[in-house]
């Protein structure tokens, strides 16, 4: 959560921050800023709400400044208003910094600075980590970057910081602990962001920030050192980013775009790993440690959000055909719970970002407790791939619209490709389905593309039901963690109160919710609980539920029962997941966008969730 720009170079500093903030709201938009170098005065913009916002505010202005920060906020201390919008001045109003990240013990830091006089004009804990900073060097009379060294040692949370200073208005200080920070090495002008994606139009060599690594920057200089000053070598990585992926490409949302990509992200994904004609699987990224993955006494699966529901649909296929007993955990509650982990156990954490807190903490535990981390992560360097032992990207290309999409369908990709490997390498599939399944797998981005071709009927459905204040979504089975992302993904962009349910349960408690208003959505495909899905949805017929079905083509039974019949190509069901959710996904888009929501960036969400 929270964006991050810096420029230092020859251009117009404000035009690149503020075009980078813009790929960067999907990180948090409730406020923005820039710190700009004018006129050897150190200023500082901000407003309360979009970047266009800020945008705006500066565009009558006539800007001059070739170094600056910017930032774009999701509040966690102090509500979003043009105060505790970044950056942040320190006392003197020579500093300036921009933070991503909390600062846990801020408060006592707080207490410390107003006992010795200190007055501060926001509620956040970035202010006072500035304050704090420019305390130190005027304690100790040393230079900034020794006072910034000197202040992280002593805070304790997590942070992406880039620090201006009027005093030497050719260099910015950066540091990060736990939040990223991507360095883009240009010719004589650097960059700096919380992602690739405000870098790539200008280069595409980068440098990862480590945790507990600074990096001092000046336009013919990129210095980094540990926060115990040693000095360390830029390691530069080439990115494999295009710009037009980070463009909307013609589609009025990203969101819509990211949808419609699934049938080549699907692809991508599976792209030089799996031949169903030579009966090739292979993920590059898991070798070394491929026996403690086939050898493993359990899976434990660690995920938040959308990633959770694909760690969910992987359980039944682990547990199915790895025959590996497989427990999926919420990141948040997992590391909290001081949970036992056995040697022989080993920890597959999914995330789309690779930069989600409680995932990444969960890792941290299971590692310190003996564990092998796999990582599934779509962003290529981010922190879980990176504190991953091994593991395989999931190549969907960046997401930006904030509600996961074409993510989810890539990690079931990967996570199907591992469990069919493992399985194989176990034994425990017999050869023949192990090759149906491949030429399954194959087949699923011409699915998709079917599914796809829906678009316009679920419009149609979508004006129906746009009104509605609750949604129930019901499933079995692999199509279970479906219907808890289809419920997801309607209230996080429509703001519909929906609840997903394995269609069973419903009689242990939603069912007294059924009534002539409640649409429920079935995902009613073709599989081994066919039968009892059927019979559930006998049961909200009998209460005068309107049920919205996703069946298989050719379904001859459920048309007579539903109000609304989406039909999908059929596979295999342990595949179903990827073609399923393709209607839901399209269902809560257009809902959304006929209630007028703001489809990209949801109300009070964020992309990438760096605090816990
Ligand atoms: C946020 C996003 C969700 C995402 C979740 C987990 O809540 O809005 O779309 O599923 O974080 O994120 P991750 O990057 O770890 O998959």
């Amino acid at each position: 959560m929270c964006g991050i720009v810096a420029y230092v170079g020859a251009r117009q500093a404000s035009g690149v921050i503020v075009k980078g903030l813009k790929r960067l709201e999907y990180r948090g938009y409730d406020s923005a800023g820039i710190a700009l170098i004018e006129s050897n005065n150190l200023r500082v913009y901000k407003k309360k709400g979009k970047v266009v916002e800020l945008e705006s505010e500066l565009d009558s202005r006539n800007l001059n400044s070739t170094i600056g920060i910017g930032h774009t906020r999701w509040a966690t201390h102090g509500e979003p208003n043009d105060v505790n919008a970044h950056p942040h001045f320190s006392n003197s109003g020579k500093l300036a910094i921009i933070h991503n990240g909390i600062i846990e013990n801020y408060a006592s830091i707080k207490t410390d600075l107003i006992n010795k006089g200190y007055q501060f004009k926001s509620e956040t804990d970035s202010e006072v980590f500035i304050y704090f900073i420019e305390d130190i060097q005027q304690k100790n009379s040393c230079s900034l970057e020794e006072a910034v060294r000197l202040a992280l040692q002593k805070v304790v949370g997590a942070y992406a910081i880039v620090i201006i200073s009027q005093d030497d208005p050719n260099t910015l200080i950066a540091a990060r602990k736990g939040s990223p920070l991507v360095v883009g090495v240009g010719k004589n002008e650097y960059f700096m962001a919380s992602d690739a994606t405000p870098i790539v139009e200008y280069t595409n060599e980068v440098v990862y920030l480590n945790d507990q690594e600074m990096a001092i920057i000046s336009p013919d200089s990129l210095t980094i050192k540990t926060t115990q000053d040693v000095e360390t070598t830029p390691y530069i990585q080439t990115l494999d980013m295009e710009l037009d992926a980070i463009e909307k490409g013609g589609y009025h949302h990203f969101m819509l775009k990211e949808i419609f990509e699934q049938p080549r992200s699907i692809g991508d994904c599976m792209r030089g790993r799996l031949n169903a004609a030579t009966g090739h699987l292979l993920l590059g990224g898991i070798r070394e440690y491929a026996n403690k993955l086939e050898n493993a006494d359990r899976i434990i699966i660690v995920a938040c959000g959308t990633s959770w529901h694909a760690g969910l649909v992987a359980e039944y296929f682990f547990e199915e055909f790895c025959r590996t007993p497989v427990e999926v955990e919420y990141a948040s509650e997992f590391r909290y719970r001081n949970p036992i982990i056995n040697e022989g156990d080993v920890v597959i954490a999914i995330s789309q970002s690779g930069e989600t807190a409680d995932t990444l903490a969960a890792i941290e535990l299971a590692k310190s407790k003996g564990a092998i981390i796999f990582g599934v992560c779509n962003v290529v360097g981010s922190s879980i791939a990176r504190t991953s032992h091994e593991g395989a990207y999931t190549h969907a290309g960046p997401e930006i619209g904030v509600a996961s999409t074409k993510a989810f369908t890539a990690q079931l990709t990967v996570l199907f490709m591992i469990g069919l490997r493992v399985a194989y390498q176990k034994g425990t599939i017999s050869e023949s389905t192990y090759r149906e399944l491949l030429v399954e797998m194959e087949q699923i981005p011409t699915k998709v593309e079917t599914a796809l071709q829906l678009n316009q009927q679920i419009e149609c459905i979508a004006d129906l039901f746009k009104d509605a204040r609750n949604f129930l979504y019901l499933g079995r089975g692999y199509n279970f963690p479906v219907a808890l992302e289809g419920a997801l993904k309607l209230k996080e962009i429509s703001y519909i109160h929906a609840e997903g349910y394995p269609a069973a349960e419903m009689k242990h408690g939603p069912i007294a919710l059924i009534d002539e208003e409640m649409p429920v959505v079935f995902i009613a495909t073709n599989d081994s609980s066919y039968e009892k899905v059927v019979s559930n949805i006998q049961e909200v017929k009998a209460r005068k539920g309107k049920v919205i079905a996703i069946v298989t083509e050719g379904d001859s039974l459920i048309p007579s029962m539903a109000e609304f019949v989406i039909e999908v190509p059929a596979t295999h069901e342990a595949l179903m997941p990827m073609v399923s959710v393709i209607p839901l996904q399209l269902l809560s888009y257009h809902i959304a966008v006929m209630r007028g929501c703001n489809v990209d960036q949801p109300r009070n969400l964020a992309k990438s969730v760096t605090v816990e």
